[in-house]
């Protein structure tokens, strides 16, 4: 008898053993009725529908909202950790993720502080049209951009650009507020003071409490300007904090920073399991990425076909996943910067570029899959969703 084909995949039989071995010593939580999937559903929520009860003015380009849930429950997070917005603005169904800028000891609600990105679509409507008392829809908590004690350490180096300082505020609270046992140095880049989110309260926290150093960093200081300026460069950062040992480094901001401060650090002699970074979306210019094609500019437009049916056209500039999502097609999303793989598509035939880095399955570049979020079509193309 010919054999199932099932059985002719990779790892096929190390499946089965799992199997095997999860019978005979896991536990059989079907004995507990629909209880553990309530538990786990309340953890990890797939939506949240959130109320806005507070819009903070924090810089003129920049508004905290804080959000607390419909039926008086917030799942846990942890500091550093995002949640995606889901939203219809202009005929497109569409999510962005916000990190959450309140620390996790504050259950009541959630902050998130949203900085204006010209032209931007959400940026814009969050900013200028969301009013106290309005719904918006939710994911639970997401993200891997989080202090682990058990292989980060106690000293963290945190490095921000603009809106990056988000997750490093719920941080820093939740270390003060809770007394961990943490310390902090947080180099906060931005052109001018002005633009500084969070900047009284960070230097507050900072000349309070001994273990958090707050260290703004201006790259166009005005007149008699006296604290740290120009761009965040490995000397600034070793003059500031001494010993680079024992010391765990975080950064988050957009592409450009990660650029420069990188190489900074790795200059430093910093081994490249102590620099942790955030995504932060796909890349602006993604014709200025190393391996595009010369042949294809930004504006070229190809013809997609979705799912054997209609063909929909597709910018080579712009993710995949955007123009799938302006032609109504909807795409699961999270974390909009290829990390979560909940956007992946099959690729029937065709190209895309994909920048280097993102975290492909194996599996996935076998069969095919992409993740449409951070892929750029580059020729006429036919997709599976
Ligand atoms: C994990 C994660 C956490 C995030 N947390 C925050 C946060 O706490 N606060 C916050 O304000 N934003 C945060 N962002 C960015 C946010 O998700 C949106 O990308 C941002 O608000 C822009 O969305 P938009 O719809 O306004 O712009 P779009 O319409 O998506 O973009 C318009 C144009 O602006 C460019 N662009 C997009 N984002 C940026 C940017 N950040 N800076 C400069 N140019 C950009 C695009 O390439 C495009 O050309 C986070 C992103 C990620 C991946
Ligand atoms: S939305 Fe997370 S990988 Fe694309």
């Amino acid at each position: 008898m010919k054999k199932p084909v099932f059985e002719e995949f990779d790892g096929y039989n190390g499946i089965v053993e799992e199997i095997e071995t999860s019978r005979k010593y896991g536990t059989d939580y079907s004995a507990y009725g629909d209880s553990v999937d309530k538990q786990i559903n309340l953890l990890h929520p797939t939506r949240m529908k959130l109320r806005v009860s507070e819009i903070i003015d924090e810089t003129s380009s920049t508004k905290t909202l804080r959000l607390t849930s419909q039926d008086g429950y917030l799942p846990p997070f942890l500091a550093g950790q995002y949640i995606a917005l889901f939203m219809e603005l202009s005929g497109i169904r569409t999510s962005r993720p916000y990190s959450i800028s309140s620390p996790p000891n504050q259950t009541g609600f959630y902050e998130i502080t949203i900085r204006r990105v010209e032209d931007g679509l959400v940026s814009n409507y969050l900013l200028d049209e969301v009013k106290k008392g309005d719904e918006l829809e939710s994911s639970g908590p997401a993200g891997q951009f989080y202090h682990n004690p058990l292989f980060h350490d106690k000293t963290m180096v945190c490095i921000a650009g603009g809106s990056g300082i988000t997750p490093f505020r719920s941080m820093i609270r939740e270390i003060v507020e809770c007394g961990l046992e943490r310390s902090v140095y947080l180099f906060h880049g931005n052109k001018n003071l002005n633009d500084a989110i969070s900047h009284d309260e960070l230097r507050s926290l900072s000349d309070s409490f001994e273990n958090i150093n707050y260290l703004p960093v201006i790259e166009e200081p005005s007149d008699g300007y006296q604290g740290l300026s120009g761009l965040i460069t490995g000397d600034l950062i070793r003059e500031a904090i001494g010993d680079l040992t024992g010391k765990t480094f975080y950064l988050c901001g957009p592409q450009g920073m990660y650029d420069f401060c990188v190489p900074e650090l790795e200059k430093l002699g910093i081994p490249k399991r102590k620099i942790r970074k955030e995504v932060y979306g796909a890349p602006a210019n993604i014709c200025d990425y190393p391996g595009w094609p010369e042949r294809v500019k930004a504006d070229d437009v190809f013809a997609v076909q979705v799912d054997g049916g209609p063909t929909i056209e597709a910018r080579a500039g712009e993710p995949l996943m955007l123009a799938l999502e302006k032609n109504g097609v909807l795409i699961p999303s999270i974390c909009r910067s290829g990390e979560c793989s909940m956007c992946r598509v099959k690729i029937q035939s065709g190209k895309v570029f994909q920048p280097g880095g993102v975290p492909v399955r194996k599996s996935d570049v076998q069969f095919g899959y992409v993740h449409s979020c951070v892929s750029y079509p580059l020729e006429d193309m036919e997709v599976l969703i």
